[in-house]
């Protein structure tokens, strides 16, 4: 068996004495693969994100890439910092250059690209998150949902083979949703390893592979999202059933399909009606 891309075993963290934001959290994310995680404020998601990237370094506990335990060292760090790009929750925190297009290219240009190529590739990722007409702004200028789609910009000019973005659809409109959504169908079409953490239980219903729920620090739930999102017992776990999984059970209940189908689009569930 192929080990997964990335893998996090047992993960304990705190940022301070007596509180333990990671309490034994486990992840393992297949190369190729959709994977959300989910769970209420607090749970830890943003921590073990920052574990991925190794911007943290846990207490106890081991991360893995492609089956290699992380190093903490110089070369170890660039390296995987060039293949998982993270996209942070806040993006006050990721922007730092005076203008768009500036922030964009420092990562590319970081990798020793030419400064043409740099250039072309800062481009292609402002034009895929729809902000190629405001290169030239002051990112202190830009809006919140702006400064979100300047951040995932900056990550996808790095090319990176595994895109990790915490809540990336918040604070988007939905000509950004819809862009963003369209820009992570072509990078799983190529192949790229995604993952997020997110709020957003209907996008997940129908976009993920793999669901994790982190609840408390720990991993208390993974399976694909049939399986784990339209749980009865979700409201402790501390995440909302999405809408096609609460609409599904009602109807099933009805007779009106069977009760078990968990239709993932509109469509889908069209087609279990008819059928009936
Ligand atoms: N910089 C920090 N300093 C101290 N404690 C922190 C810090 N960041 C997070 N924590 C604590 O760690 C725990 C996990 O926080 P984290 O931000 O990882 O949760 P989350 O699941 O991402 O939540 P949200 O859904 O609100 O983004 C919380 O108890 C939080 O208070
Ligand atoms: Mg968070």
């Amino acid at each position: 068996m192929t080990a997964p891309l990335i893998a996090a075993d047992n993960i304990t963290f705190r940022y301070r004495p007596g509180n333990l934001a990671l309490d034994g959290a486990s992840l393992a994310i297949p190369a190729g693969s959709r994977v959300a995680l989910v769970g209420p404020n607090g749970a830890g998601k943003s921590t073990l994100f920052l574990h991925i990237n190794a911007i943290l370094r846990p207490l106890a506990g081991e991360l893995r890439y492609q089956g290699r335990p992380y190093r903490y060292g110089g070369d170890f760090l660039s390296a995987l910092r060039q293949k998982v790009g993270l996209v942070f929750q806040d993006p006050d925190t990721q922007l730092f250059a005076g203008n768009v297009l500036d922030d964009v290219v420092f990562g590319p240009m970081n990798l020793g690209l030419a400064a043409g190529e740099a250039v072309r590739r800062a481009e292609a990722a402002l034009d895929a998150v729809g902000m190629l007409e405001h290169r030239g702004s002051p990112v202190h200028f830009l809006s919140q949902g702006q400064k979100k789609r300047v951040a995932i910009a900056g990550v996808l000019a790095m090319e990176p083979d595994a895109l990790v973005m915490d809540e990336p659809t918040a604070a988007l409109d939905y000509p950004g949703l819809t862009s963003l959504k369209d820009t992570l169908a072509m990078l799983h079409a190529a192949g790229k390893t995604l993952v997020v953490a997110t709020h957003d239980v209907d996008w997940a219903w129908t976009w993920a592979d793999i669901v994790y729920v982190l609840a408390g620090g720990k991993t208390v739930a993974a399976g694909p999202p049939a399986e784990i999102l339209a749980r009865p017992d979700h409201a402790a776990l501390g995440f909302a059933r999405p809408v096609l999984a609460e609409l599904s059970a009602a109807l099933g209940k009805e007779g009106a399909f069977p009760g078990d189908a968990a239709p993932r689009t509109c469509a889908e569930l069209l087609a279990l009606l008819r059928k009936k």
